[in-house]
């Protein structure tokens, strides 16, 4: 693996069949890897709120042996204006890894390149990583074999959309991605997925999207740091709602996926989000063991 994790695009698709046999390996026996990062401390930087990202990635560092140093950038100096050189360089003659959650992705692409510790993207603008890599341990759970199954994610194509893209281009998934026009993927990144030989549609029909897949997934409307533009995409996405009369156009053994936070009622529907088909706890779950796998490719040494 190279020495950090930003986008799936730079990994290789062994890396990605690595890490998903290693987290498979630390969930069914955690504690064959209690001492494995022993001593070492991930620093975690935090531009936007986080649950499932914060606790995994702390409990997660915490059972490999090793200390998580939360660090909201309200509280260090970068909020301040101090530069992100200054900042990785200085982390990397303390700690011996930094995850960092940003709004602009450049801010990870530049921890990465100043930092000589492994960087691990804990989401950014344009991409969120381990919430994909964590999501294809859920699917290969439920499905066995990954390649030949067919992923619809139905909303904004954003950040968990263009890592689940590129998540599926990896293992051989075919990705369609139904959205409204002006919140499509961007085309530069459908294009190097493409490029990579995966099967990529987009369309504007969630029906068309769903049909025959595997997997249903979708997110929020506004992200994090688009909560201005809350009532404009309300508007935007109106008939984009997985419910239950879409779950159906799905193949019948589908499973429902959400990276959460959910917003029912809009997004999904209650009763998919929390009926038989739903597998978002297990998804939760999965970014711990994700992670974990992820921490010792990148710091173990
Ligand atoms: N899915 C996800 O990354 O959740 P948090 O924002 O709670 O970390
Ligand atoms: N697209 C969402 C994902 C949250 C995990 C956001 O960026 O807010």
């Amino acid at each position: 693996m190279n020495k950090d994790l930003v986008t799936i695009y730079e990994l290789e698709d062994a890396d990605v069949a690595d890490l998903l046999a290693l987290a498979k390996d630390v969930k069914a026996n955690p504690a064959n890897y209690r001492t494995a990062l022993s001593g070492q401390t991930l620093a975690m930087i935090f531009e936007k709120s986080s649950t499932r990202t914060r606790v995994s990635f702390e409990v997660g560092i915490h059972q490999l042996g090793g200390t998580g140093l939360f660090l909201s950038s309200r509280d260090i100096q970068l909020g301040r204006g101090e530069p992100l050189s200054d900042t990785a360089a200085v982390l990397s003659r303390m700690v011996d890894g930094i995850m960092a959650r940003t709004f602009s992705h450049q801010s990870v692409e530049d921890l990465a390149r100043f930092g000589t510790v492994p960087v691990i993207n804990g989401l950014t603008d344009f991409n969120h990583p381990c919430q994909a890599l964590a999501d294809l341990q859920t699917v290969q759970e439920r499905f066995g074999d990954l390649a030949g199954l067919k992923m619809a994610y139905v909303g904004d194509g954003n950040n968990v959309a263009h890592s689940l893209m590129m998540a599926c281009a990896r293992v051989g998934m075919a990705f369609a991605c139904a959205s409204p026009e002006g919140y499509r993927m961007d085309a530069d990144y459908v294009a190097k997925a493409r490029a990579l030989g995966a099967t990529v549609v987009e369309t504007a029909s969630p029906a068309e999207a769903v049909a025959g897949a595997h997997v249903v997934y979708t997110d929020v409307w506004a992200s994090m740091g688009q909560e201005a533009e809350q009532k404009k995409r309300e508007a935007a996405f109106v008939g984009f709602q997985v419910d239950q009369a879409l779950m159906e156009k799905a193949d019948p053994k589908a499973i429902f996926m959400h990276c959460l936070p959910a917003h029912r009622g809009e997004e999904v529907s209650a009763e998919v989000c929390d009926g038989p088909q739903s597998v978002i706890y297990d998804q939760a779950e999965n970014r711990m063991h994700m992670q974990k796998a992820i921490m010792i490719r990148l710091m173990s040494r």
